[in-house]
């Protein structure tokens, strides 16, 4: 089967997602109760931008790195190695669907920007077997910030992402699934654009040259367009947030 251009388009990026080193830190500082030398499974890791940090940022976990994308995982392997911490990075090919470990397997969870392909409910549910006991879970996912967003800003979601609702509301669905509440926190509007949209928007001229003809990936093109668009004029209505959660039960 042919890759999707949507993974193509956002291969060589620094990241694949909206996100930042200084976001992945800070929620990382927010864990508490870590044993030595955690296991940390990052899902949906792309390319890896959040998978290094985490490994500098704890110098003796080990971090298991899975997606469905072979290249940004072959990827996310130099880097780890350029930065000196391949060692304690694993690179695995699999499905956040059904991913191919025993239960209590992972002390922490990580996923940034990944959990809305399955949905926030369904991925909170379906990964908490994976965690021990009083384990973490550090999820990024997008939110509204308002509760009355503008018409624009709001047609383009409910199209693309129907089901994206409020901090409060995805607390609940947390507490509902069986976690606690550590903490939440916005991101910055600089996490969509340093790293995601700024290298992206540099890409698009280039990749409309690989996309033309195909009317799937020109389409994707112009959906990454209007997506940026977006994000400039309403930045401030919704955006992405930090969920730092803990096994209850
Ligand atoms: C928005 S990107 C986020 C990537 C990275 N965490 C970041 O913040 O840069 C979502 C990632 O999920 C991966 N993905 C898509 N479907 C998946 C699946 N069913 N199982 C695992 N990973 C998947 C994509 O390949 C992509 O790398």
């Amino acid at each position: 089967m042919d890759t999707p251009f949507i993974f193509t388009m956002h291969e060589g990026l620094p990241r694949q997602g909206p996100g930042s080193n200084a976001c992945t830190r800070k929620a990382f500082s927010l864990l508490a109760g870590l044993p030595p030398r955690p296991g940390i499974l990052d899902v949906g890791c792309g390319s890896g931008m959040q998978t290094i940090e985490l490994a500098r940022t704890c110098r003796d976990a080990r971090i298991t790195a899975v997606d469905v994308h072979q290249p940004y995982l072959d990827d996310l392997a130099r880097r780890a190695a350029s930065a000196g911490v391949g060692e304690r990075v694993a690179t695995l090919r699999a499905s956040m669907e059904s991913l191919p470990f025993p239960d209590a397997s992972f002390d922490v969870l990580w996923a940034e920007g990944s959990i809305f392909i399955m949905g926030f409910r369904k991925g909170l549910k379906s990964w908490r077997r994976l965690l021990v006991p009083g384990g973490s879970i550090c999820i990024t996912e997008a939110v509204w910030f308002t509760e009355e967003p503008s018409p624009e800003a709001a047609a383009f979601w409910s199209e693309c992402y129907p089901a994206m609702t409020t901090v409060p509301e995805n607390c609940t669905i947390a507490g509902r699934a069986g976690y606690d509440i550590v903490a939440t926190f916005p991101l910055p509007a600089s996490a969509w654009w340093d790293d995601y949209y700024v290298p992206l928007a540099r890409c698009l001229d280039s990749l409309r040259a690989v996309a033309a003809g195909d009317p799937g990936a020109e389409a994707q093109i112009e959906a990454a367009e209007r997506e940026i668009a977006v994000f400039r004029e309403h930045a401030g209505e919704y955006g992405y947030a930090f969920f730092i959660l803990r096994k209850n039960r």
